[in-house]
């Protein structure tokens, strides 16, 4: 879908993120697999990611997140209309994990659940946020992309283990009344190369009863060289999508902050859409790819460390497993 908006509706109140607390390196991996800190960081750009410990769920992860987006906009929890959870590790196979977090959080007046949109699951959560202000079904939402994926990655594999790391981000989407606030959103997917990146095991396909089934189908499969080709190329449609609808060039962005996969991945973009490097936020070698608490993740960390501020032109583009690819343009 490609919305084209006249005058921002819904904007963004407040931020948080949580990340798992144990410190996975790239020294700690060569332990484990056949791997080198060498070749991690020519390929990826990663040096370490957060695990959470035994016991932690991703709804633990969004409440704390969440609390930090709900204190900094001054909201509390029982005004929330909506809880919309993009993740592919929710706690249980039902009820959403939206659910859970909405009884944790005592946010009894909200609608909740979650999106399955992997890593593109938290913009994909946005565009829904932005159109339920917009038709004035709701006035405020809680958007949060959030992950263990720890929980479904096969550590035996270097081609994947390396790659993620866990984590939440969430945002406060409140009405707007000036012009802060989604300039456009844009989502796509193409099912057809679902094969690419998948976990097939777990579902009716290949449920967890069935003793016949490997392990590994259970865990992360990835054909990293295809899935790299398609994301720079995806990403990159995706991201000038949002700016054209926005009526914006990449020179009215503050800041551009990409799902991070790879650092690759990143530079081509930069190049293409001839971002300087200040105007690009990375955080990839702390955390590894989080899937859809990428970019929210990135967004409250800029806003912390003073990256951005009010006012800013930001631009987000995400692409995962689907495939699925999402971007948005918003003034923060
Ligand atoms: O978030 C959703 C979207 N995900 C992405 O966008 C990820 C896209 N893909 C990628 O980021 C990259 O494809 C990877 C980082 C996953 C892999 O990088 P690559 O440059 O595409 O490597 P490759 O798969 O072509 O493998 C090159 C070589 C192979 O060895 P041979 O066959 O040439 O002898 C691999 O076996 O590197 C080997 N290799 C490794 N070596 C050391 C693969 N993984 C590792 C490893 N350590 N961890």
């Amino acid at each position: 879908m490609i919305h084209d908006f006249d005058r921002p509706v819904a904007r963004i109140a407040g931020t948080g993120h949580a990340t798992g607390t144990r410190i996975l390196t790239n020294a700690d991996l060569e332990k484990m697999v056949e791997t080198s800190d060498e070749w991690i960081t020519t390929r990826t750009g990663i040096k370490e990611r957060r695990i959470v410990e035994n016991g932690v769920v991703t709804s633990d992860l969004c409440v704390d997140a969440c609390q930090q987006a709900l204190d900094e906009a001054g909201v509390s929890p029982h005004e929330i209309d909506y809880i919309v959870l993009g993740t592919v590790t929710g706690d249980m196979k039902f009820p959403s994990t939206a659910t859970i977090i909405q009884s944790k959080l005592k946010a009894y007046n909200a609608t909740t659940f979650d999106v399955s949109a992997a890593c593109s699951g938290w913009v994909y959560g946005i565009e829904i946020a932005d159109s339920l202000i917009r038709a004035g079904r709701a006035d405020k939402i809680l958007v949060i992309g959030a992950e263990i994926l720890s929980s479904m990655t096969n550590y035996n594999d270097r081609k994947t283990c390396v790659l993620f790391g866990d984590g939440a981000g969430a945002a406060l989407l409140v009405r707007s009344n000036d012009d802060r606030g989604f300039l456009s959103t844009y989502t796509g997917s193409n099912g057809d190369l679902a094969h690419l990146l998948i976990c097939e095991g777990g579902g009716s396909y290949k449920p967890g009863k069935n003793r016949d089934i490997p392990s590994e189908d259970f865990t992360i499969y990835m054909n990293g060289n295809e899935v790299f080709r398609h994301a720079v190329r995806i990403m990159d449609h995706a991201a000038l999508t949002a700016l054209e609808k926005a009526r914006l060039s990449p020179e009215d962005v503050d800041m551009f902050i990409p799902h991070q996969a790879n650092i690759r991945i990143i530079e081509a973009m930069k190049k293409r859409l001839k971002f300087p490097d200040e105007k690009v936020f990375v955080n990839i070698q702390k955390y590894g790819n989080t899937s859809s608490a990428s970019i929210p993740t990135a967004l409250d960390e800029a806003k912390n460390q003073g990256r951005v501020k009010e006012g800013d032109v930001i631009l987000v583009a995400a692409f995962g497993g689907g495939f699925t690819w999402a971007s948005a343009a918003f003034r923060l």
